[in-house]
């Protein structure tokens, strides 16, 4: 276990200083979905990995919400757009099996994001993520292909329409108005992020597997040849100990695998029922009660992806020759998230110029410390 030393503590401070900071106001990323990496498990050939994608849903706990005032009001101007047509098929989800089955790869996978319209405006987190992708290695961008961006108000879904193909609109019936900001854990906040547990088990009941993301995670390679064959969920960590299918992990649902079966379906029905046995804990705190007694109940393999390679800034990978994503954790405010992120992008591009000899030797690091990372 490599999980005591000092560098590992400080990030879990800065959580939870974090989380009370955004408990007074603004943005509220969090994220928590498990994540286990097996590098060892190299079943995912990192050539083919896109037919290989098979991850499931995470839950983070970023993001949705995220947005500084002045973002926001923006978002709310540019509100006006007309909401997509309401889908004929009676189904209550709308056009989503169409959106899936269009985006899914061969074998039912597909990735997925969900934004607000502060994160669709340009210069935006949906533009880094894009461009993460795009400045990415080893066919990352294909993956591009098979990602649904899940929206939830009608701003959002057209700027989502403008810039990609998978966009779908999410509809509900709760009356929270998603462009605004929600307070941690205010009623609107707890009833986001259940809204966003529930549709994700509506994706495994029609038989996809999804790997969930949140916008503010950079795409550099291909995160699926990290999760194994083996896992029903894999999900990623704030803080990594070590050991893949330890518990003992701090998982982060703004990345999360779930591979589509009657179990992972029975794990999220549990998850949904502790809504109410553990009133008024969103859904990471219920992830935590139930992971033991479900994971044993349902024979559920949970993998912890390791931060060597699945990062954030609540643990982050130094080693550029390694990390496949970074998810801007421990960081509250849209404009906090946008420097960084920003700053790591410049970074990246910079290593992806070098020559083989520059990056082995460890020639190009991160600027540290930034607002949030270090
Ligand atoms: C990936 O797999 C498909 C079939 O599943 C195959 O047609 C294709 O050539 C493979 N691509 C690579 C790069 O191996
Ligand atoms: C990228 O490389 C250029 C040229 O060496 C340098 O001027 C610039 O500061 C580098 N940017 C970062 C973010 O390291």
């Amino acid at each position: 276990m490599k999980g005591g030393d000092v560098s590992s503590i400080s990030p879990l401070v800065s959580f939870v200083l974090g989380a009370a900071m955004a408990t007074v106001c603004v943005l509220f990323f969090m994220s928590a979905s498990p994540t286990r990496r097996l590098a060892d498990i190299s079943a995912f050939s990192s050539a083919n990995a896109t037919n290989d994608l098979r991850l499931a849903s995470s839950d983070s706990h970023n993001g949705v919400a995220d947005g500084n005032a002045e973002e926001t009001a923006a978002a709310a101007e540019v509100t006006a757009s007309p909401a997509p047509a309401p889908a004929e098929a009676p189904s209550p989800w709308g056009d989503l099996e169409e959106v899936l089955r269009r985006a899914a790869t061969k074998d039912r996978t597909v990735v997925m994001t969900q934004i607000n319209a502060a994160w669709t405006r340009p210069g935006s987190l949906l533009d880094l993520f894009f461009e993460s992708f795009r400045t990415g290695e080893g066919g990352v961008a294909r993956l591009l292909d098979h990602l649904v961006i899940v929206t939830m108000d009608p701003a959002a879904y057209q700027g989502c329409q403008a810039v990609h193909r998978h966009c779908y609109f999410l509809r509900t019936s709760s009356g929270v108005d998603y462009r605004s900001e929600k307070m941690f854990m205010s009623k609107d906040y707890l009833e986001m992020m259940w809204g966003r547990n529930r549709f994700q088990q509506t994706v495994l009941e029609l038989g996809y597997n999804f790997l969930f993301t949140d916008v503010d995670v950079m795409w550099f390679r291909d995160p699926f040849r990290h999760i194994s064959m083996a896992a029903d969920i894999a999900i990623s960590s704030d803080v990594y100990m070590g050991d893949p299918y330890s518990l003992r992990n701090f998982p982060n649902g703004g990345f999360l695998f779930v591979r589509s079966s009657a179990k992972t379906i029975d794990f999220y029905r549990a998850w949904q029922q502790g809504r109410w046995r553990f009133f008024g804990k969103h859904e990471q705190d219920v992830f935590n009660l139930i992971k033991h007694d479900m994971a044993a109940k349902l024979d559920l393999a949970i993998q912890f992806l390791d931060t060597t390679y699945i990062s954030g800034f609540c643990q982050l990978s130094k080693d550029l020759n390694k990390i496949c994503t970074l998810h801007a954790n421990c960081c509250v405010g849209l404009g906090a998230k946008l420097h960084d992120l920003r700053g790591v992008l410049d970074v990246w591009r910079n290593y992806t110029a070098g020559t083989t000899e520059e990056r082995r030797a460890g020639k190009f690091q991160w600027k540290l410390p930034g607002i949030c990372i270090h």
